[in-house]
């Protein structure tokens, strides 16, 4: 919940305490509110449905912004035949300069495994795609995915095991996004000029609407009013002195010895793509690549 105050005091008391999970999930009102389409978002108790059809797709967002934290909510994704559709799940910034930490959910033809696309854009420049399937059907249940945002790194997971880790590397003179505060976002939307098979399927309209599923929103970060001068973000969300925020623990600079483990299994068996191996696109490696393990 946005209580990042009080949870960093609740915290203090038991300084040392590993509090991931801490926050407890809040109804989708409290945190989101619709960002377009609002004829296409169904509300059946605990759950949201966000639907495409051949009319429309549908977003929501945020209600505030963000600078560091844990967001995290639980995504059952379009079941059956879901080909040319891309339910997106992401925190951005605003402006030419923005930040952004994306998670792509890229549908596929019935029984066809979906791919995963994450990314980060830092400065207004993205580019850095990577792609995995998962060790699950994303469609048959719900799945938490969350974003883990400190001063020292971007971890997305997915069920809580780390499958992407953007490091900081200012010490290298590469720029970490850690300035801007970031809304939470979510669409569904046919993007079927580039998502499946590189946007060979199209999407079959007979078989809309599309439907991804959402429950469970949990924001665990330190809120940026908009009353809130950019300049003084920065502070208000720093760990200083008596205000220790969790995200800002040591045992969260990096990933745990068994995080590691669980990313390097990940990758090992189900990445598809790494714009840090893509040669043809990037003859000279990215910068951030040469220090990145993962
Ligand atoms: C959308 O699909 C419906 C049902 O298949 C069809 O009746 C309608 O004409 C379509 N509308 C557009 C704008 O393509
Ligand atoms: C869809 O399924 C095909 C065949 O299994 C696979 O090659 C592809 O990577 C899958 N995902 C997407 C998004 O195209």
């Amino acid at each position: 919940m946005a209580v990042s105050f009080e949870t960093s005091v609740v915290f203090s008391l038991f300084a040392g305490l590993t509090v991931l999970g801490f926050a407890s999930s809040a109804q989708f009102h409290e945190l989101f509110q619709p960002g377009w389409a609002n004829d296409h978002f169904v509300y059946e108790g605990e759950l949201l449905k966000l639907k495409l059809d051949n009319y429309s797709g549908a977003g929501f967002a945020s209600k505030s912004k963000y600078l560091f934290g844990k967001v995290s909510m639980q995504i059952k994704l379009v079941e059956g035949d879901s080909a040319g559709t891309v339910t997106a799940y992401y925190m951005s910034s605003d402006g030419p300069y923005h930040n952004e930490f994306d998670f792509e959910f890229l549908g596929n033809t019935t029984g066809e495994p979906y791919l995963v696309q994450t990314n980060v854009y830092v400065n207004g420049v993205g580019n850095r795609e990577q792609r995995m399937s998962l060790w699950f059907d994303p469609t048959k249940d719900f799945h938490s995915y969350s974003i883990l945002w400190n001063q020292r790194q971007v971890v997305f997971l997915v069920d809580e095991t780390p499958i992407r880790v953007h490091t900081n590397m200012e010490h290298k003179g590469i720029p970490f996004p850690k300035d801007q505060a970031m809304g939470v976002y979510s669409s569904i939307w046919n993007a079927d000029d580039w998502a499946t098979q590189g946007g060979l399927v199209k999407t079959d309209w007979s078989h809309a609407p599309f439907v991804a599923s959402y429950k469970g929103f949990e924001i665990d970060a330190c809120e940026c009013p908009v009353s809130v001068a950019t300049n003084e973000i920065g502070k208000k969300c720093s760990s200083t002195g008596e205000k220790r925020f969790w995200w800002d623990e040591p045992t969260l600079s990096e990933l745990s010895l068994h995080q590691s483990h669980q990313l390097v299994w990940v990758r090992a068996n189900h990445l598809v793509y790494d714009y840090c191996a893509d040669t043809a696109r990037f003859p000279v490696m990215p910068v951030e690549c040469e220090h990145h393990r993962h």
